[in-house]
């Protein structure tokens, strides 16, 4: 393939090109992919807008190079092998010409139901093709997706369209998750009860469940198809995007207030993730591709949709969950499709770890020739179960570091061509410079992957330490927080300026291995999804018996963290007698079951300073069961509180 890297010496002299020669290096790789008409510049920026752009002037549309391109020489081939959740149910599978059709005829039901360029979609749908449909043929006319994961609440959706102001929803009648229906249009029907804007609901029959229908606002998708059938396709073209148009919001959370628009932008975001997509995990033409992330999440949009498409790709989407109808269900679709290359998160490892072995006897997993990482960090014990029973110790593991703000993979071995480390995400990607920089913004010495060397072979001596950052733009770097830009500035681009700041903590041996060792800011990373505290701690606070609480993590066996809340009741509710699960309940209701807080303590006070502040850093070390060494606890307003969370700790 075009662009891939096939030696550790090649991967040497492309980083150093990418960051000697940038502008030659990114040209490079565009010119691999089809434009309506070249740029004029390849890049301008400052960190201290923010203000990043790359390939100005060009015109292209990202799903000419997902599909059109392939119509040639790939038109029968497989681009979505689907696997739906119930294992007797018939999958499907769509050839490159099929899904292009079907993305062509779904462009329609959009303008036949006045989307224009431009406009704001939300996406609430099940993992079935018709999401990769719905998600690419918005991307087709240029209508701008936002793509809300199935967990999330009724309150959660309105909160995203109103910021985005979306004009209509896709929805699905529901979904299989598991043994379980999630009935999706029930919840946007709650939703929309709580915005205004949306003027039209498209709604797939998946389920067959009976559901409401607003005359005059929702419509059934296989309706709208058979409309187009019968005015026949009229235009297939693809709308000519500017390289920096926006292709999508996606939300997600940060350490204060509520969820931000994370915003890509066509060009860039094509190219790196394409890019990352090739040379991460080694794609080989007809290889079985298997992302296990649903599209509501950044890894489903980059590495089950948008990458593996735009390379060629077969890529293999599942509706269903690990673990059902038995904990062998992943084996079980890597032996039927002979899957090559598998992308999950350590999180599932971890859970299908605790089933042993034996769901994987019998399980023919010898097709497989790449394992992959993403989300949070893998700890060793499930990096060697990953590699020994999975893997035979013949599939190298790819530790794939990046964010929703960083658009593609950042750090990580390039599967068979650099080496992995247990626990370490490992070297960055071309184009990517990583450091990392002390507490007062100082770079710390050794630490920067450009002016210290990428690799030091067989160095050994002290590793560093300190945050996270990068200090040059890539292609898919986030452009903006929609509708608020200095957001966007004050979060990633103003700790530490120059900078781009990724909240993450990481060690960096000496050798030149970066190790993610988890956040740094208020964010908690619960099975490899982003949940800020201070969004529970809304959550819970809108409890009418509430008064205020303080959310933490924990370490969780399973999750990586667990969500731990101290409580404290009103009068009336201490007397009443709250229960914990109708604090859950709350945020549930308000935030989705994705935040289900894992422990609830009520406690009669908070450890706080004479200003006013929560020492988190105390609850979070009781929460984690040290008991001794609190630190100073001295200065709280009432020392004496802290004796009692010890004593009540769940
Ligand atoms: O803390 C890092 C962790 O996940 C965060 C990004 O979360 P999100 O935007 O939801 O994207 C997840 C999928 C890309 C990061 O700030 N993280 C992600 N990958 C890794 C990781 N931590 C350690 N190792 C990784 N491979």
């Amino acid at each position: 393939m075009p662009f891939q890297i096939n030696s550790f010496e090649q991967y040497l002299s492309e980083y150093q090109k990418s960051i000697d020669q940038p502008e030659n290096f990114w040209s490079g790789i565009a010119e691999h992919f089809t434009w309506k008409k070249k740029w004029d510049k390849v890049l301008e920026w400052n960190f201290k807008e923010p203000s990043v752009k790359w390939f100005q002037g060009g015109k292209l549309n990202i799903t000419e190079n997902c599909l059109d391109r392939h119509l040639m020489e790939k038109a029968n081939d497989p681009a979505i092998i689907w696997e739906p959740n119930d294992p007797k149910e018939k999958n499907r599978i769509l050839s490159y010409k099929e899904l292009h059709g079907e993305v062509c005829r779904f462009v329609q039901v959009l303008k036949n139901n006045s989307v224009k360029k431009g406009d704001r979609i939300c996406i609430y749908m099940p993992m079935v093709p018709e999401l990769a449909v719905a998600v690419l043929a918005c991307a087709r006319m240029g209508a701008i997706h936002s793509v809300i994961f199935g967990g999330y609440s009724a309150q959660s959706i309105a909160d995203r369209i109103e910021d985005a102001s979306c004009s209509l929803v896709l929805t699905a009648d529901g979904g299989n998750r598991g043994g379980k229906d999630i009935l999706l249009k029930d919840t946007i029907d709650e939703a929309l009860q709580k915005t205004g804007h949306v003027k039209k609901v498209i709604v797939l029959k998946r389920l067959g469940n009976k559901v409401n229908m607003v005359d005059g606002r929702d419509v059934w998708w296989h309706d709208e198809i058979k409309k187009v059938e019968s005015q026949g396709l009229k235009d297939t073209t693809a709308e000519a995007m500017d390289a920096e148009d926006i292709l999508f919001i996606l939300y997600t959370s940060g350490s204060t207030g509520k969820p931000k628009g994370v915003v890509h932008t066509v060009a860039g975001y094509m190219i790196y993730t394409t890019y990352s997509f090739v040379n991460v995990f080694q794609y080989k033409p007809g290889q079985i591709y298997f992302c296990t992330a649903d599209i509501g999440w950044i890894t489903g949009h980059s590495y089950t949709v948008y990458g593996p498409l735009c390379a060629g790709a077969t890529t293999l989407m599942f509706e269903g969950i690990p673990s059902w109808p038995d904990p062998g269900r992943f084996w079980d679709i890597v032996d039927k499709y002979k899957v090559n290359i598998l992308y999950t998160a350590p999180t599932a490892i971890r859970s299908l770890m605790g089933f042993g072995t034996d769901p994987i006897k019998n399980k023919d997993l010898s097709s497989l020739r790449v394992l992959g990482t993403v989300g949070e960090p893998i700890n060793e014990e499930a990096w060697h179960w990953y590699d020994e029973h999975i893997g035979k110790h013949k599939c190298p593991i790819v530790d794939t570091w990046w964010q929703t703000e960083t658009g593609g993979i950042m750090i990580s071995n390039l599967a068979g061509i650099s080496k992995g480390k247990p626990s370490y995400a490992t070297l960055p990607l071309p184009g990517v410079i990583p450091l990392l920089v002390d507490e007062n913004g100082h770079p710390v010495p050794g630490s920067d992957a450009a002016k210290d060397g990428v690799f030091h072979k067989g160095a050994s001596g002290p590793t560093v330490s300190g945050n996270l950052c990068i200090r040059f733009p890539w292609p898919s770097i986030i452009r903006t927080t929609y509708g608020d830009h200095e957001r966007c500035r004050v979060n990633y681009f103003a700790t530490y300026p120059g900078m781009y700041f990724t909240g993450d903590g990481a060690l960096r041996d000496a050798e030149g291995n970066y190790r993610i060792t988890g956040r740094v800011d208020d964010v908690l990373n619960v099975s490899g999804h982003r949940i800020g505290t201070a969004e529970v701690e809304n959550a819970i606070n809108m409890h009418p018996e509430v008064v205020e609480s303080a959310v933490v993590g924990y370490p969780h066996d399973i999750k990586g963290q667990g969500i731990y809340a101290f409580v404290t009741l009103g009068k009336e509710g201490q007397e009443k007698g709250v229960k914990k699960e109708s604090v859950v309940s709350e945020v549930v209701r308000v935030i989705g079951v994705i935040a289900r807080p894992d422990k609830i303590q009520f406690v009669t006070g908070l450890p706080k300073t004479r200003s006013g502040k929560i020492m988190r850093r105390i609850l979070r070390k009781i929460a984690e069961g040290e008991m001794e060494n609190l630190g100073d606890i001295s200065t709280l307003v009432d020392p004496a509180v802290v004796e009692e969370i010890k004593k009540g700790k769940v």
